[in-house]
């Protein structure tokens, strides 16, 4: 795909898609990894003289709650971080944003409201992506995190404008796609999350591509039963059990080494001040839940990790939220930092918070932005916001 280096973007408006879609408390921005991660296709563009027109999403607004989901905090926060104004409008598109647009000198910024005030934007309607094309004369798509979503700043847009990656969006598709579709061996994925269900394609695509495959978190446990073992009130996708059966008999053909949990760390009920204990995984008593992984467990995953040359993880070991169970999600993720010869890649969301809260994030090699995107990226999907980029000549 084309990339912003690919183009001449002094004097042009651009109009660039970026991944905003960040925590806030009030009207505070909680955490602004996602902003920071959009500064260098920022700056370069401010540097380059371009007039940038920032959109993003934020959030699931509906009708009845969208004030709490302008983006005046996100506006705030990207200027305190550029050093420089950030110019806001109310409207996503209209007369209001036309003026603004009309007001702009190279290397001003500017960020609309958020593209999901707008009907069109999840419908992908062709006449909010000729709007939104109208304001500019370039399409620069920096929202790798939003890249699984086919919707009118995502992807419609290209259909009317020159076309191109950010340098975050080349970067994880670099990284996290690199080294999926050309693997160094020993190549190990951790799969961890509370549901079978979610991760089914995520599986069965790395089933191809894995040297070893681990599993922890809820969805574990399913693997667990499919073995022939108790969970006791473990979480159980029963209707996935046949194809967990299935995923460990494909494994042992494709020669791939799969790992489920050895022990378990139990407790009586889902809650912090539970009754807990640490048993092997043959002998889960009835009525007690499987929380975390447990010690032998930590020590056999963390020995494939070591000897791996690359690490993907997406998912949780347990109940990381809780302190009590957090020592699987914790022990895994040090292995990671541990691992110095090997490439690490966290595939965001609840993974990439737990690297975070451990305070590992700098001994990883990438952490991606993406939470959904990742792992459609991990499915083998094609993402809609990249294949509506203009191909690289
Ligand atoms: C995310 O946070 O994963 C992205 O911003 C996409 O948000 P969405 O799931 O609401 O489309």
């Amino acid at each position: 795909k084309k990339t912003i280096k690919d183009i001449d973007v002094k004097g042009k408006k651009v109009f660039c898609r970026v991944d905003f879609n960040v925590p806030l408390s009030g009207t505070t921005v909680t955490d602004d990894t996602r902003i920071r991660a959009a500064l260098p296709t920022i700056n370069y563009l401010i540097e380059n003289g371009a007039k940038v027109i920032l959109a993003s999403h934020l959030g699931r607004p509906t009708a009845e709650d969208k004030d709490s989901f302008k983006m005046d905090p996100v506006a705030k926060r990207l200027s305190e971080l550029l050093g420089k104004p950030v110019a806001k409008t109310d409207q996503v598109v209209g007369p209001e944003v036309d003026a603004a647009v009309a007001k702009l000198n190279a290397g001003d910024v500017l960020l609309l409201e958020n593209v999901r005030f707008e009907k069109g934007e999840k419908k992908n309607d062709p006449e909010l992506a000729k709007a939104f094309a109208a304001l500019a004369d370039v399409y620069v798509n920096d929202a790798f995190g939003s890249a699984h979503r086919a919707h009118a700043s995502t992807a419609g847009i290209a259909d009317y404008l020159p076309a191109v990656a950010g340098f975050l969006l080349e970067k994880e598709l670099k990284i996290l796609g690199a080294s999926l579709e050309n693997p160094k061996h020993p190549f190990t994925a951790i799969i961890g999350g509370a549901k079978v269900t979610d991760k089914i394609g995520v599986i069965e695509n790395l089933l191809d591509k894995v040297d070893t495959l681990i599993v922890g978190g809820g969805l574990s446990y399913t693997f667990v039963k499919a073995q022939g073992y108790e969970i006791g009130k473990s979480l159980l996708d029963k209707d996935k059990l046949d194809l967990a059966k299935k995923f460990l008999a494909l494994a042992k053909e494709k020669g791939v080494n799969f790992l489920t949990p050895v022990d378990t760390v139990i407790a009586d009920e889902f809650s912090e001040t539970a009754n807990k204990d640490v048993v092997d995984i043959d002998k889960m008593p009835e009525g007690w839940l499987g929380v975390d992984i447990g010690p032998k467990t930590i020590a056999l995953y963390s020995e494939a990790i070591k000897k791996s040359k690359v690490v993907v993880w997406n998912g949780p070991m347990g109940i990381f939220e809780m302190e009590p169970y957090a020592k699987g999600t914790e022990a895994i993720a040090q292995a990671l930092a541990d691992a110095t010869d090997a490439t690490t890649i966290i595939g965001g969301g609840d993974s990439a918070a737990a690297v975070e809260k451990f305070h590992l994030a700098d001994k990883m090699t990438h952490i991606s932005t993406g939470g959904g995107a990742s792992l459609e990226l991990m499915e083998g999907k094609v993402l809609p916001g990249v294949a509506a980029l203009d191909d690289a000549e």
